[in-house]
């Protein structure tokens, strides 16, 4: 079900028509659908069904307060990767015992600040790292749930920058030395050792290295539990791929993930985490620009938009594709046309696709790129003193602008000139 689709020959986010916002709002800018959020979040809860369990949606993958709001309100629990993240969830009301702490590199006060303002579990990747919580904690006359990210050594099958579970990625501890790293934080003060954690990659598009990983977790427990840990959590990460090009891609659906994860892990008795990011929020969004020229070169039309590389950065980060359609729809039969895709950013990486056929388009008209909501405004900056372009939700037929586009003196102001210039 897509509720990003063309009626009365306009694209419309829900009951919303595209064109409505843009004049509204102006473009470039983003535009969620609540019902593809609710939509997702729903399909990984009910494949879940019948496990104790709480899906962590990453935030990394959109932040946006009022995404976060919406997805807590359902029941979500947060994955956060550091203390601005984590200020963010408890903003938008997100209850410390549903938020995880994840990532390679916490800091002292992002372990303090999680710990005063409550937490369900920090997620530690080395040892350097539990030996500060366990400081931080004990500094503070807490006790700080901890799980332990290994690192199965997984292919994931994604694109290199994605992938985070090969014994030569920063992610984790070697799974080969579990036992001596849970066995050091067993005896550390401050600390209680509740579980395990893995995430091997983002955009997966096969289930095979997710069962591989979970396979060595659910034995990895079994050990673990013999030598006299308490293991009654697992976190099993994120990373279901999207079909980002609809016509040739179908990765497994969250069904038959929850069955995988059922198969592999479910006769442990423990609680289940899960943590996807962009399956919930990827296709809940769309990114709408505006052509400025259609440019002829020697042997090449250039379509040239008023968004850019700073406002999407996926094309030009991991090559990613996104689809890229007319906000008004084309006629059937409409013969395609091939065009390099491009921003207006002074650089050749400014491109988002290259010999891409869609239908004819001229100045002025609008286009939309599919599957935006995830890594897209939150990877945005101000290159080339570019605002940061709005985020509009939609909620059936109402919409609202969730983060305005500040103006230029708001960028401007922000710095300062030394006295002595
Ligand atoms: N948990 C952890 C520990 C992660 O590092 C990530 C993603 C997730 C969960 C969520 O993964 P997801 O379900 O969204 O695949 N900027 C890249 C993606 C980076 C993913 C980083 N970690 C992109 O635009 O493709």
């Amino acid at each position: 079900m897509d509720h990003f689709l063309y009626r009365n020959g306009q694209l419309h986010a829900e009951d919303v028509a595209v064109q409505d916002i843009a004049a509204t709002v102006g473009t470039p800018f983003y535009v969620y659908s609540t019902a593809t959020l609710t939509r997702h979040f729903k399909l990984f809860d009910d494949a879940l069904k019948g496990l104790d369990h709480l899906v962590c949606y990453a935030m990394k993958s959109n932040s946006n307060q009022a995404v976060i709001k919406l997805l807590s309100d359902l029941g979500a629990g947060m994955d956060v990767v550091s203390g601005g993240e984590y200020l963010r969830a408890k903003a938008a009301g997100v209850p410390g015992d549903r938020i995880v702490f994840s990532g390679v590199g916490k800091t002292h006060e992002e372990m303090r600040m999680a710990i005063e303002g409550g937490i369900r579990q920090f997620n530690v990747e080395s040892e350097p790292e539990i030996n500060v919580l366990s400081e931080v904690a004990t500094s503070l006359g807490a006790t700080a749930p901890i799980t332990i990210r290994v690192n199965p050594d997984v292919d994931a099958k994604t694109h290199e920058k994605i992938a985070t579970g090969k014994s030569d990625n920063k992610f984790g501890i070697p799974i080969s030395r579990a036992r001596d790293v849970y066995a050091h934080a067993a005896n550390l003060p401050g600390l209680e050792v509740v579980g395990i954690d893995v995430h091997i990659g983002s955009q997966l598009t096969q289930l095979e290295p997710f069962e591989l990983a979970y396979r060595k977790v659910a034995e990895l427990t079994e050990t673990l539990r013999a030598d006299g840990h308490m293991i009654k959590r697992l976190d099993l990460g994120g990373g279901l791929g999207i079909p980002y090009e609809r016509s040739n891609e179908a990765p497994p659906l969250p069904t038959e993930y929850g069955d995988l994860i059922k198969r592999t892990v479910g006769h442990l008795g423990c609680e289940v985490e899960i943590e996807p990011g962009r399956l919930i929020s990827g296709n809940a969004g769309i990114m709408v620009s505006k052509v400025i020229y259609v440019k002829s070169g020697e042997n090449r039309k250039f379509l040239i938009l008023d968004a850019a590389m700073n406002d999407l950065i996926r094309p030009a980060m991991y090559g990613a594709y996104h689809d890229i359609l007319p906000v008004v729809e084309p006629e059937p039969g409409r013969e395609h046309v091939k065009y390099d895709i491009v921003g207006p950013v002074c650089e050749s990486g400014d491109t988002f696709a290259k010999q891409r056929f869609i239908p004819p388009v001229a100045s002025d008209d609008l286009v939309a790129f599919r599957s935006a909501g995830a890594y897209g405004a939150v990877m945005s900056s101000e290159y080339n003193t570019r605002p940061l372009i709005p985020e509009v939700l939609v909620h059936d037929d109402q919409f609202a602008v969730i983060r305005p586009r500040p103006t230029f003196d708001e960028i401007i102001n922000r710095d300062t000139i030394p006295t002595w210039l």
